[in-house]
């Protein structure tokens, strides 16, 4: 396994890599989520590649850039046995020198969700990814549906700016309770992670909702409230049951809906998802 902070010398070194390449952008951290999206690199492609890089870009004021968890030597050490060819771990300045101006701004579908508690992230993410597709020119890109916006955005991105690869997005990953794995779970308490599998929980009430029969998004926002409101440690940004194309707030569901949320517990932002009906790709 090659590991790189050159982007010239990783164009160099992808660009001698059997193709179909696949890549996986991380920040690092990496849990069995991240490795489940290198496996499926791996698997569906000659060589895989994966970045980690901390993109202080995609960070808003206040947000947690400076103790966002660095583990580089475990994660290389993971990588390495997951078979990957090369990784790119490039420096702030290797991306962002000084004279950096140029950025690539996502239109309406930033504006919801996180977006619009956010503001810029997604500024962030997309000006990051088309930079590493631009540096490491993969086949196939591999995203987690954890993050359901950023892959609808790059999704959106790659088709409108022509780009010649394709999006894979792959399942969220969970623990055994049923919480999302994140790098930023190690911030909960002990009481905040016994608390946190309520997000899992209640976005279950609302697939229960659905299978039942309902399709009104009020109603289906409201069966995963209800059981969001019984745990006292939980402080909910949004519930939001919406077009999992548009992002658009669903009135009556015609097709599937992307149910998706944000809860607080203490200083820890946490989020969740599910497409209903449940099994349904993103
Ligand atoms: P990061 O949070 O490190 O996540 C890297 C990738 O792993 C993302 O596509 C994310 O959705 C996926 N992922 C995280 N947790 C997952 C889980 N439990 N199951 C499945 N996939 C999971 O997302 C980013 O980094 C950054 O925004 C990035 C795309 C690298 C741009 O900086």
């Amino acid at each position: 396994m090659i590991v790189v902070a050159g982007p010239r010398e990783a164009r160099r070194l992808r660009r001698k890599l059997s193709a179909p390449v696949g890549l996986v952008p991380t920040m690092g951290a990496l849990h069995e989520g991240h490795l489940s999206l290198v496996q499926r690199a791996r698997s569906e492609n000659a060589s895989a590649l994966a970045s980690i890089f901390v993109n202080p870009a995609q960070f808003g004021p206040g947000e947690d850039f400076a103790k966002y968890p660095r583990e580089l030597e475990a994660d290389l050490a993971k990588l390495e046995r997951e078979g990957i060819a090369l990784v790119f771990t490039p420096e702030p300045s290797g991306l962002y020198p000084p004279s950096f101006d140029t950025w690539i701004v996502p239109g309406r579908l930033a504006e919801r969700l996180e977006g619009a508690v956010r503001p810029g992230h997604f500024r962030g993410v997309a000006t990051v990814v088309l930079k590493l597709f631009t540096i490491l020119e993969p086949d196939r890109a591999y995203f987690g549906q954890k993050d359901a916006q950023q892959a609808v955005i790059l999704r959106r991105m790659a088709a409108d700016l022509d780009l010649d690869l394709e999006i894979v997005v792959c399942p969220i990953v969970r623990e055994a309770d049923g919480l999302a794995m994140s790098s930023r779970n190690v911030y909960l308490s002990p009481e905040e992670r016994r608390a946190a599998p309520v997000l899992h929980r209640s976005l279950q009430a609302a697939s229960a909702a659905w299978e039942a029969g309902e399709r009104r998004g009020d109603y289906l926002r409201a069966a995963a409230l209800a059981v969001l409101a019984a745990e006292p440690l939980a402080a909910v940004d949004y519930v939001s049951a919406a077009d999992p194309e548009t992002l658009a707030e669903v009135e009556t569901a015609e097709g599937p809906v992307l149910l998706s949320m944000a809860v607080r517990f203490g200083a820890t932002r946490l989020l969740d998802n599910l497409v209903l009906p449940e099994g349904t790709a993103l």
